[in-house]
């Protein structure tokens, strides 16, 4: 039988890390979530504000229980903070160095049956695994953003992830009310892998004046359904996330659908990181705001 996880930790409070944060306590866990420094924690805080306001202001939550989801939820800048943790879960930005560093530190403090996983989306679970001394506890767990709103979590094992691993994993994202699927370690698992093609394949389009943002974005909502046109779900996803995200997988299947187009690079360095920045393919009231301008 799965083992119910209450206790958990979410380090790296980003777009995905603070929607994590959220789902858990949502779902009555304990959370620890953790940020290098105040700022960040601020920011991290402020994202879970905002979500849970939106949702009083919607009427899907009343305050009572948006208070008691901020009573679950313990920010900190300490990842000491986690050494009860049964679960942590890392959502530090999508970068091998940084997820690694984390993992080290992380198994040093936390106990030996201490399950840890990462919501990386196309780094290598396996290669993360092994920087510490517990391979077996080490697994995949791949939100999607919004994560509050999203009802996929892709849960990755490893060649020695144990299977028990997996099971608690796979339960607990059903008690958050998400629907799993669980493959093998792969860049970009099953989503992303076919998400990304697609996605680059539009920014080229635009790049080469084909068409414009509007068309483009207009063309697969109201001709596909999608909920969201390439563009915009770029910036929701954010420039740098989804530049490392085609990056990782080009390098890894040399697929030329996974070339990163050149006007993402300069947009990244540009600072037009999309929505959390406030300006990405199309500008915003506010960064983090959804309202076009
Ligand atoms: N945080 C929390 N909740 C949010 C939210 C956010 N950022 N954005 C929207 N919501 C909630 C709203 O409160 C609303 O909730 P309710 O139905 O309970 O009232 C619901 O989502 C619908 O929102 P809206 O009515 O404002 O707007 P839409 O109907 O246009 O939905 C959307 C917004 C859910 C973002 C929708 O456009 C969508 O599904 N877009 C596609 C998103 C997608 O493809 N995500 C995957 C990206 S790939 C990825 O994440 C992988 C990673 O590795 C990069």
């Amino acid at each position: 039988m799965a083992r119910e996880l209450n206790e958990v930790g979410v380090v790296g409070l980003g777009t995905m890390g603070a929607g994590i944060a959220e789902v858990l306590a949502r779902a009555g866990l304990s959370v620890t979530a953790v940020e290098v420094s105040e700022g960040a924690l601020a920011r991290g805080r402020a994202h879970v504000e905002q979500s849970t306001d939106r949702a009083v202001a919607r009427g899907k939550l009343d305050a009572a229980e948006r208070d008691a989801i901020f009573e679950r939820i313990r920010f900190s800048s300490s990842l000491e903070d986690l050494a009860d943790a049964e679960l942590v879960i890392e959502a530090v930005p999508e970068r091998m160095e940084l997820k690694a560093e984390v993992f080290a530190e992380l198994d040093k403090i936390c106990p030996p049956d201490t399950i840890l996983a990462t919501n990386t989306s196309s780094l290598s679970v396996t290669e993360l695994s092994v920087v510490t001394g517990r391979p077996s506890k080490v697994i995949g767990m791949h939100f999607f953003n919004p994560a509050p709103v999203m009802k996929l979590v892709e849960v990755v094992q490893t060649v020695v992830t144990e299977p028990s691993v997996v099971e608690d994993v796979e339960a607990l994202a059903e008690r958050l009310g998400k629907v799993d699927v669980t493959i093998g370690d792969r860049a970009g698992f099953i989503a992303n892998a076919l998400l990304f093609g697609y996605l680059n394949h539009a920014v080229a389009m635009y790049e080469n004046r084909y068409a414009s943002r509007e068309d483009i974005d207009a063309a697969m909502r109201l001709g596909c359904g999608l909920p969201m046109g390439p563009l915009a779900l770029m910036d929701l996803i954010g420039i740098d996330t989804a530049y490392e995200i085609l990056d990782t997988m080009y390098k890894q299947s040399r697929n030329r659908l996974h070339a990163p187009s050149p006007v993402i690079k300069q947009m990244m360095t540009a600072g037009l990181l999309g929505r959390k920045s406030g300006r990405g393919f199309y500008s915003y009231a506010e960064p983090g705001s959804a309202e076009v301008v």
